[in-house]
């Protein structure tokens, strides 16, 4: 059976190149890279080496990047690392699971949370961030483009607003590495997230980029690795693959590959509106990463279009990963505004550099029909006020 793969903000499949470069360090390149002989040696470089590329997609020193076990241990890296009891926070509430429960558990730990809303296009209002500032305010830590829809922060101007009352700022770049140009200076951010894959690295790596002069409280105790911010031997192959991956991000975001997939998602969300009834996109009118799409379709549970689709071979998802099979609709849609119940009949759409315009005319004839077909067994779609 064919299966066309649009869930690449779960995660993406390796690149052929990535895996290549990898291969060695699970065979014959095995040291252990502290190791002062020539095993270790060899190691150490390729790690060294996959720290200059991805300090390069970043724009920042290689000396100020962590290699972590991937987003979520970055993202705790960067909150527990700065905030201790009785700091305050200002976070928002779009964040992903590992920034909002973060902050919860620092929470338990003393210190005070404000999130700020979003508005209906799931945009936070930097404003609001100037506002939430107290004297004891030690860091925002806002994402800057969202897993669910795409949807890509100001955090140019919260950068600003954070150096102005001289606050350190964290983003979850975790959806935006590889997809949009990330540049830590341009943001003016003191700490930024990434993970492995969701830029077709392999799971299990990610890194923390942290401003130089910028002292981290660390997570795990143990040996000095990463100039004691993360102790712990190195997973040596997974942080050469994503140093492979951010080389190979960069060029594509050099070279303007990226406008393609932009134009794969518009051509797969303008169909899909023109086509089904009762659609809309969730994040429209807000600059999104060139990837993704998050649609509602009135009427239908999005987890039975999922398994509908998915048993025609097109894997899509409702939302975070994480929270697929949760009777909860997403914190997301719901903090944007949506009903629950529009929340709860949204889908994501999310493509990755494997797609091909022939995989999106698949997924066009399929959803429409999918969607029709759903409806037509549900007892709340108003039959009878269907035409347009
Ligand atoms: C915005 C965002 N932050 C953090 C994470 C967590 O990254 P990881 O899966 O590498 O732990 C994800 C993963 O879905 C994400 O989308």
């Amino acid at each position: 059976m064919r299966r066309v793969y649009f869930d690449n903000n779960a995660t993406t499949p390796l690149l052929p190149e990535v895996f290549a470069a990898m291969r060695p360090y699970f065979s014959e390149q095995f040291g252990n890279a502290s190791s002062i002989h020539h095993h270790g040696q060899e190691t150490r470089a390729a790690v060294e080496n996959a720290r200059e590329s991805v300090a390069a997609l970043l724009g920042c020193r290689a000396s100020e990047i962590v290699f972590t076990s991937g987003g979520t241990e970055a993202d705790n890296l960067a909150l527990s690392g700065l905030a201790r009891s009785g700091d305050h926070i200002i976070s928002s509430t779009v964040e992903h699971h590992a920034v909002l429960n973060s902050c919860k558990h620092l929470e338990s730990l003393g210190c005070e949370v404000t999130d700020v809303p979003v508005d209906g296009r799931g945009l936070v209002d930097p404003d609001d961030v100037r506002r939430a500032l107290r004297p004891h305010t030690r860091l925002i830590s806002i994402m800057m483009a969202n897993n669910e829809t795409g949807v890509v922060q100001p955090v140019e101007e919260i950068g600003r607003i954070a150096a102005e009352a001289d606050v350190y700022f964290h983003t979850d770049a975790v959806q935006a590495a590889g997809k949009i140009l990330v540049d830590v200076k341009q943001i003016g951010c003191d700490l930024l997230s990434i993970s492995g894959h969701k830029l077709h690295a392999p799971q299990g790596v990610g890194a923390l980029y942290v401003r130089k002069g910028t002292v981290l409280q660390p997570l795990f105790f143990g040996g000095s690795h990463e100039r004691s911010r993360r102790a712990g031997t190195e997973n040596v192959a997974g942080i050469v693959g994503l140093g492979k991956a951010a080389e190979m991000a960069k060029q594509a975001l050099d070279q303007g590959d990226l406008a393609q997939m932009a134009e794969m998602r518009d051509r797969l969300e303008q169909k899909l509106l023109a086509e089904v009834e009762a659609v809309g996109v969730n994040g429209y009118g807000a600059p999104r990463v060139p990837n993704t799409t998050n649609l509602y379709f009135d009427f239908i549970e999005g987890e039975a279009l999922v398994i509908a689709l998915d048993l025609k071979g097109l894997a899509v998802s409702t939302g975070a990963a994480c929270s697929s099979g949760a009777i909860e609709p997403s914190h997301v849609l719901t903090a944007m505004g949506l009903r629950p119940d529009r929340a709860r009949a949204s889908l994501r759409f999310s493509l990755g550099k494997q797609n091909t315009p022939e995989e999106v005319e698949f997924a066009l004839g399929l959803v429409p029909q999918t969607v029709t077909r759903l409806r037509e067994l549900s007892p709340l779609w108003p039959k009878s006020a269907v035409s347009r």
